[in-house]
């Protein structure tokens, strides 16, 4: 089996929840997995801290990337990573890769994925979204980056917010091409 080498972007949306339960399960899947890089953007510290009480980013056993750090292997394509995950992605953050602003490493590390057609998915959570939002989610999978929006699924009956944040969750590590256990319709 090919093993992925994979980014994980956090930015300031809201939704803590969807971050902290992906990196709980790339935990559990780390048999299929060569490396994963995190990094958040400010606010992405303080929407955690905010919705989930408390700063348990901090106890991943991921290599951690400060948001200015070019110096980060996936600031460049030859470091070959193959699959980037922004969760949750805030309408700045996909208004910077849409228009190929790069200047911080999230926005960076999005456009080298998509200019070396790799795999972008930008888990984006706003409601409504304006033409500007639409716009941008257009741009970016026009470029071959994937749109996964947070909306949770309900036909798996979640009992608990962390049970109606994992449907989303489960998708996202579906298209990561990740192999996992999950609630699949009618089987
Ligand atoms: C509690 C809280 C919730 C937020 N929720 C959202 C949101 O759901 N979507 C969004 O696009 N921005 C949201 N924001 C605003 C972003 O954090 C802000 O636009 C920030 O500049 C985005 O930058 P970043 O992508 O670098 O984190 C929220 C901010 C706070 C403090």
């Amino acid at each position: 089996m090919n093993k992925k080498k994979i980014i994980v972007a956090i930015t300031g949306a809201s939704g803590a929840v969807y971050a902290k339960l992906l990196l709980d399960n790339l935990v559990k899947l780390s048999d299929q997995i060569e490396k994963i890089g995190v990094v958040m953007s400010d606010n992405a510290k303080e929407v955690w801290r905010f919705e989930l009480e408390h700063n348990g980013y901090e106890k991943y056993p991921f290599d951690f990337y400060q948001k200015m750090d070019f110096n980060a292997p996936f600031a460049s394509g030859s470091a070959k990573f193959d699959t980037m995950i922004i969760v949750p992605c805030s309408m700045g953050t996909l208004g910077r890769i849409a228009h190929g602003i790069s200047n911080d490493l999230i926005s960076r590390a999005a456009d080298v994925i998509l200019k070396e057609r790799r795999k972008l998915i930008a888990v984006v959570r706003d409601t409504p979204f304006s033409l500007i939002h639409i716009n941008n989610m257009k741009t970016v999978t026009e470029a071959g980056g994937i749109i996964c929006p947070a909306n949770p699924s309900f036909y798996s009956l979640p009992k608990s917010i962390e049970e109606v944040a994992q449907t989303v969750i489960s998708r996202v590590i579906d298209l990561a091409g990740l192999e996992q256990e999950s609630y699949r319709w009618n089987e």
